[in-house]
Parts: structure tokens; C-alpha cells; sequence
């Protein structure tokens, strides 16, 4: 008999956008083309049910990919993500067609207030009887910058000193209402105890903010904190923050190295490393047979253009790649100057063996913009990719990426979850109620975070 602790953990990886992550997904013929409609976001909340998935997750950025030629002419006509709703709203739109299913959602610290963000989350927290879960980021570029009245985004390390005053902040909020601080006894006129709802009364170098804190303490203690830091400075933060954190990694030696690494960073920091929960990211693509699959994906691979590999990569570069020719190279100065995501830099650094890498090599190399870590086969084939991940360990579950939404979700659901079931990796239903439950995370004391 398998524990919960035993089973993997499985991770929606969901935008509430024109595609998937990959631009190409719109293009698909079996793509939903409805996703400024409820209805879209309700079809996808109960395929992850039926799949007793953990928890889906909204991504967010804060502006439409024009950092290609500092122009957004590209990016509407060829469909790269140029659509972003509210994650926080759509996710209450699946939050109520679904009574299980974790649902977490995307806010940068680099653009809102630490209090803002708090109330938010707690509200979806209650309104949704425990289920919710807040992926920090703190935004990657400048054109997030420019829509924020800002001319440039922060430098990569200092948004992480930052954003560690925004946690602190939001977690003192979290704690200010005591659990036992609502009374509400209409005969005795008690609402709630005045000594049992305090102030948090921060001043810090980034925020200051009073309190209280206006929402009462939610039913998961508060909600789950998801986030997914991968350079030195940013794995440190979530080692320090993090109850599931999101990684990528493309080879399992690797991926197993950063799991330990992460493991016995937390514990240096006082944190017990079984308190989180690590999920890979990975790109399923399913058939019922190995070549069915195999159609599939050459399929959506046909689907791909050049333009929406070099505009990803100028967004998760904050590097404008319109100034360089396809074969030209990055010098070591222009390497190192490149204030995006470390790890795509570092992935194509070290891969590039020394040698000067070009703009083909970092297509070719960081594929932001078709299947990468793609797992192509047959239920099978794809179960024991993820159970060998999990039982090397690389990890403790899985994000799971689609090619085109929400066809490919339901054949992961349809095809592979039953699979999974059968080898006791997956729940067959839910024995509980909140992400936390799900997740076998325990509810935070009141302190907990802010005293460690
Ligand atoms: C599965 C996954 C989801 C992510 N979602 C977002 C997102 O919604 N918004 C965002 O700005 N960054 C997102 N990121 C990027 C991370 O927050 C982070 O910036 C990145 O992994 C690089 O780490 P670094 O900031 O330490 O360089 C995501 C990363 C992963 C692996």
C-alpha cells in the first residue's frame, strides 16, 4: 500500500493566454480558441480533477513579449503569448466548477504591494475552502518594467533581495490574525478578540506597511507559497520561501544533483526538507501506441516558426536578439551583461563547451518555444520516465506542460494518469481536501516563517 508521501506529485501547468507556453498551441487544430470564456477555464479545472491532479497553476507576466525588435507587430500576428487575463480572476472562474483540485496563480513582487498580495491570496484561499497557492516571481523584464512605470527592471540579484521583504511582509500578515481571533457571538456582541488580531507595524528598506491585516487566518494557515528560483541567488530564495518549487532540467544526473542541492540548502537554512515539494518540468506528449505519439509530435512541431523561438528568447533574456544575425556570436561581455533568466544563459554557456555561442545555438539549446524536456510515447513509456524521475530521486512530481490546451491535458488524464494509478504513483481520489492535504504539507504555525 502506497502512502501519500510515496505518490508523485502532479502539477498543471497552465496560462490563461491565447497559447500554452508554446505560441505554436493556437495553431492547432484541436487547440480551444475560447480562452477569454469561463467555460474554458471550467472544461480545464475538471480534466485536472478527473486526473486527481494536485493543483493547476496560472503563469503570469506582466506585459506581452516585444522585446524582439522593441515592437509588438510580431507577436500579435504570430499569436506568442500576446493574450494575458488576470490569473487571480480566471482562477475563481475554475475554482467554482472544481471542489478539489489545487489552484495556484502567478504575482510578481517587483510590481505590487506586499499587503495587495496578501489580501488576494487569502481571499482565494477562503473562497475556495484551502485550495489556493501564490507563484512568486519577480518578473524578469523591462518591458514588465515599462507598464509599470518604470524604465527598467531591477538587477537579477536585487529583485531577490527585494522580494525577500515582500515575503516577510506578506507572511507577517499572514500571521497577525490568531486562529482562535474569530469569536462572532451575537448574544455576547463579540465578533472577534481584540488581542488576538495584531498590527504588523514593518518598516524595512523596500516597504513599510501597518496592519492589520483585514483577512481573517484561511483555512490553510495561509495559502501555499510555489516558486521556481534556479540560478544561485534565486534557488537560494526558494529554499528559503518555498513549499513547492518548481525546477527544469533536462537531464536526470543534473536534475538530481539541483533536487539534492535544494534539499540541504533548506536544511542549512532551519527548514525541514521533506516541507517542500519539487516538481520538473516536463512536456508529455501521449499516444496509445509509441508511433501514434510520435505523429503527435511531429505534428505540433511543424506548427513552430523561428520568430516565436527568437522572441521568447529576448524575453526570458531581456536581450533584444533583432540586433543579431542568426550566426552571429555573444562575446563573454555580452554574456555576462544579460540580466534575465541566469539558467538559460547558464544552460546555453555551458553547453556551448567554451566556444562563443551564436544565436542558432541558443534556438537550438534553450527550445523556449517548442517541446522541451518533451516525453514522447506510448502511457507506458511515459510512466516510467516519470517514476524513474521520482524514485531516482530527481524530484518529488511534475509540472506537466502541454503542447496545445486542452486536448493535450486530456490525453495525459485519459491515457497516462490510469497508468500511473496502477503502479500506486497517483492517487485513485482524493482523501483530502486543501492543496495542503494534497500535497501532505503540513498547516504553518503562526510565526513560523517570519521567526526562521
Ligand atoms: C514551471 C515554471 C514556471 C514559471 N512561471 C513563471 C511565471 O509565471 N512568471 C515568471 O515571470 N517567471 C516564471 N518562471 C521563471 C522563474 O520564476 C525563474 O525566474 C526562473 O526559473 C529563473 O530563475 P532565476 O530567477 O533564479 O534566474 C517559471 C519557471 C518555471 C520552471
Amino acid at each position: 500500500m502506497v502512502t501519500r508521501r510515496q505518490q508523485l506529485a502532479l502539477v498543471g501547468f497552465l496560462q490563461a493566454q491565447n497559447c500554452t507556453t508554446i505560441p505554436a498551441a493556437w495553431r492547432h487544430p484541436e487547440a480551444r480558441l475560447d480562452f477569454t470564456t469561463a467555460d474554458y477555464y471550467r472544461h480545464i479545472g475538471r480534466t485536472l480533477e478527473r486526473g486527481c491532479f494536485d493543483i493547476g497553476f496560472f503563469d503570469d507576466r506582466l506585459a506581452m513579449p516585444d522585446m524582439y525588435g522593441h515592437d509588438h507587430t510580431h507577436t500579435v500576428e504570430n499569436g506568442i503569448r500576446c493574450v494575458k487575463l488576470d490569473p487571480t480572476a480566471v482562477l475563481m472562474a475554475m475554482g467554482m466548477a472544481t471542489s478539489h483540485v489545487g489552484l495556484g496563480a502567478t504575482y510578481s513582487t517587483t510590481y505590487h504591494q506586499p499587503f495587495h498580495v496578501a489580501r488576494v491570496f487569502s481571499t482565494l484561499d477562503h473562497l475556495t475552502g484551502g485550495r489556493a497557492a501564490w507563484n512568486v516571481v519577480t518578473s524578469v523584464n523591462d518591458n514588465e518594467a515599462r507598464n509599470m512605470g518604470l524604465d527598467h527592471g531591477l538587477a537579477h540579484d536585487a529583485r531577490y533581495d527585494q522580494a525577500d521583504e515582500f515575503m516577510a511582509v506578506v507572511h507577517g500578515h499572514w500571521d497577525t490574525w490568531d486562529d482562535d481571533a474569530l469569536v462572532m457571538d451575537r448574544d455576547a456582541g463579540l465578533f472577534a478578540r481584540g488581542d488576538r488580531v495584531h498590527r504588523l507595524d514593518h518598516q524595512g528598506e523596500h516597504y513599510r506597511s501597518r496592519g492589520p491585516f483585514t483577512v481573517p487566518r484561511t483555512p490553510q494557515g495561509h495559502p501555499v507559497v510555489i516558486q521556481a528560483g534556479q540560478s544561485a541567488r534565486g534557488s537560494r530564495f526558494a529554499a528559503r520561501w518555498g513549499e513547492l518549487i518548481f525546477v527544469s532540467n533536462l537531464q536526470l544526473a543534473s536534475a538530481r544533483a539541483s533536487y539534492q542541492a535544494l534539499r540541504t540548502q533548506a536544511a542549512e537554512l532551519g527548514r525541514d526538507p521533506d516541507s517542500m515539494r519539487v516538481a520538473t518540468l516536463v512536456f508529455p506528449v501521449v499516444g496509445r501506441t509509441r508511433a501514434e505519439a510520435e505523429d503527435r509530435k511531429a505534428a505540433f512541431d511543424a506548427l513552430t516558426k523561428d520568430i516565436d523561438e527568437l522572441s521568447l528568447l529576448s524575453e526570458g533574456l531581456n536581450f533584444d536578439f533583432s540586433t543579431k544575425g542568426l550566426d552571429d556570436t555573444f562575446t563573454a561581455e555580452e554574456l555576462a551583461s544579460l540580466s534575465g533568466i541566469q539558467a538559460i544563459r547558464d544552460r546555453v554557456i555551458e553547453r556551448s563547451g567554451g566556444a562563443e555561442p551564436t544565436v542558432r545555438d541558443f534556438m537550438r539549446i534553450t527550445s523556449r518555444a517548442s517541446l522541451n524536456h518533451a516525453v514522447v510515447g506510448d502511457p507506458s513509456d511515459i510512466a516510467d520516465h516519470l517514476e524513474e524521475w521520482f524514485t531516482t530521486p530527481a524530484c518529488d512530481g511534475f509540472v506537466i506542460g502541454s503542447s496545445h490546451q486542452p486536448a493535450a491535458l486530456e490525453h495525459f488524464v485519459d491515457l497516462v494518469v490510469p497508468e500511473l494509478q496502477r503502479r500506486g504513483l497517483v492517487r485513485e481520489r482524493y482523501t483530502g481536501t486543501t492543496l495542503r492535504d494534497h500535497l501532505g504539507l503540513a498547516v504553518p504555525r503562526p510565526g513560523a516563517w517570519t521567526s526562521a
